[in-house]
């Protein structure tokens, strides 16, 4: 790959968008290439978290490369829209824990593909926001679905219509970062973090993940129903039978099932 970099370290993916002269800004290519990435990583079993991030200090990923998209067609940008999509439902419904690290600039699509992770943990210096509309286009890799489930449609509309830049404190204190730390602790905080959520059923995990997704489309009764089918499910693991033993024997419990 040229512009993804991925390493697997302690059941943890780390995966870099990699295009710092271009402020890691996405590209066909490099859809492309996130797209194989996330193919690859729902398959394998040794990997339990991906955090994804963006090379150098200073962006996460300054949006959609504009460089490519300011001679496509209707047709080529219809094509871009749709590859991402395809790329950030895999990023977005794979069963491992998702986190964006985002270390600087998420605009435009670099907040969309954070939008697509479970979680983002961001660093002082990062900067959110969707700027499209000033360059005469609209969010197209999400960014009128996902802000709006994720901050609620006010506040993606106020985001979208003024292209206002947020900083990291204003995007934690509206629900679209986690969490907010220095810069040199970024990449550590996350791994902290998916070492604690790896500590846990990872089977379990994967089923709230989906019962969560699709929940949050869905009414409130058929998320219930959903809920109440995978809370089945879990009884019939390894993972229940041994985690309720090891409470019950006041011991460690050893959790398996992925
Ligand atoms: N596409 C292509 N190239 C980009 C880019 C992008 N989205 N963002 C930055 N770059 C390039 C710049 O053109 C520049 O290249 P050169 O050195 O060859 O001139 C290099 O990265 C460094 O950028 P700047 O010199 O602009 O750096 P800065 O510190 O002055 O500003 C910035 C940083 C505020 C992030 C600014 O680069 C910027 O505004 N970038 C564009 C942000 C944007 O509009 N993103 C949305 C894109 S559209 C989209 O994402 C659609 C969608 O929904 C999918």
């Amino acid at each position: 790959m040229n512009n993804v970099i991925m390493e697997v370290n302690d059941e943890i993916a780390l995966v870099t968008i990699n295009r710092p002269k271009s402020l890691n800004a996405l590209n066909s290519e490099t859809l492309a290439e996130l797209d194989q990435c996330f193919d690859e990583i729902s398959t394998r079993k040794d990997i339990k978290v991906l955090i994804l991030t963006g090379s150098g200090q200073k962006a996460f990923v300054a949006g959609a490369d504009i460089s490519e998209m300011v001679n496509a067609t209707p047709a080529e940008g219809r094509q871009m829209g749709m590859l991402a999509k395809q790329a950030f439902l895999k990023l977005e419904t794979m069963p491992q824990v998702t986190i964006a690290a985002v270390n600087g600039y998420a605009l435009g699509g670099g907040c969309e593909i954070s939008m697509a992770c479970d979680i983002r943990i961001a660093s002082d210096n990062a900067r959110f926001g969707q700027p499209e509309t000033g360059l005469g286009i609209l969010p197209g890799f999400g960014g009128t679905q996902r802000l709006a489930r994720l901050i609620g449609k006010g506040r993606a509309k106020e985001l979208i219509f003024t292209c206002d830049q947020i900083e990291a404190q204003e995007a934690y204190r509206i629900g679209l970062a986690n969490k907010v730390v220095p810069q040199d602790e970024l990449i550590d905080t996350c791994k902290k973090m998916a070492a604690k959520i790896i500590s846990k059923g990872s089977y379990a995990i994967s089923l709230a993940k989906e019962a969560i997704n699709t929940g949050m489309d869905t009414d409130l009764s058929s998320g219930l129903t959903l809920e109440a089918d995978l809370f089945g499910l879990s009884f019939s693991t390894h993972d229940k039978t041994e985690g309720m033993t090891a409470f019950l024997e006041k011991r460690k419990a050893d959790l398996t099932d992925f």
